[in-house]
């Protein structure tokens, strides 16, 4: 009698420990499966588009650059900038290019009235050793205007590893950029 008592108590204890496991595997994979568009990645966006606010790079204080014409997939028009800000502690470079639209506007139409032919805002920020380190630790970002995030297709929001492991987007494609720093500008 005792033993058997002893080996169900056991066994429900197992059992436990199986179910915690069971849970904490399936947190560590969704957060694996997902290499953009969780929680952290939303929230860590935002407070890259204050900083970034801050030096008058975006938002509504942002500051005139000078419009050029671009390519696909970012826009008819296209303005790059490039500076320091830092994010939660950390310091790093960001790369922020303002993307016009659509197709067939002028330089001039845009430096006219540029808040009126904003598209979108996609930004590369240099973060932390170890974030992301296949891929030179850059955190990829693609805002509206009003600092909201554009999604994919699939209804996924476009901030964080954006889209580690498959073969479009930022990653895949900035990955041909000569030199194997994913910035075209320098090429
Ligand atoms: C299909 C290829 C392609 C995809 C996908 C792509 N880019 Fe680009 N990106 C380019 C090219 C080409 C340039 C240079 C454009 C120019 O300035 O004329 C560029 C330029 C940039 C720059 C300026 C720095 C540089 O490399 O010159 C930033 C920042 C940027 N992209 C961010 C993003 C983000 C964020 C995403 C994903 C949301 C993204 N890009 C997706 C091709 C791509």
């Amino acid at each position: 009698m005792k033993s058997i008592r002893k080996s169900l108590g056991a066994g429900l204890a197992l059992g436990a420990a199986v179910l915690v496991g069971a849970g904490l595997w399936s947190i560590n994979a969704q957060s694996a499966d997902k290499p953009f568009g969780d929680a952290a990645s939303i929230k860590y966006s935002q407070d890259l588009w204050a900083a970034l606010s801050k030096v008058k790079l975006v938002g509504a204080n942002a500051m005139a650059d000078k419009p050029y014409e671009g390519q696909e997939p970012h826009g008819a028009i296209l303005e790059t900038m490039e500076t320091e800000v830092t994010v939660n502690g950390h310091t790093g470079t960001a790369v922020v290019k303002r993307n016009y639209g659509p197709g067939g506007i002028t330089v001039q139409q845009v430096s006219s009235d540029p808040a009126a032919h904003l598209k979108a805002v996609t930004v590369m920020f240099k973060r932390e050793a170890g974030y992301d380190a296949d891929n030179k630790n850059w955190f990829w970002v693609k805002f509206k205007p009003d600092g909201s995030l554009h999604k994919n297709p699939k209804g996924m929001e476009l901030a964080g590893r954006v889209a580690k492991g498959m073969d479009k987007g930022c990653i895949a494609c900035h990955s041909a950029a000569g030199g194997g720093d994913y910035l075209f500008r320098n090429d």
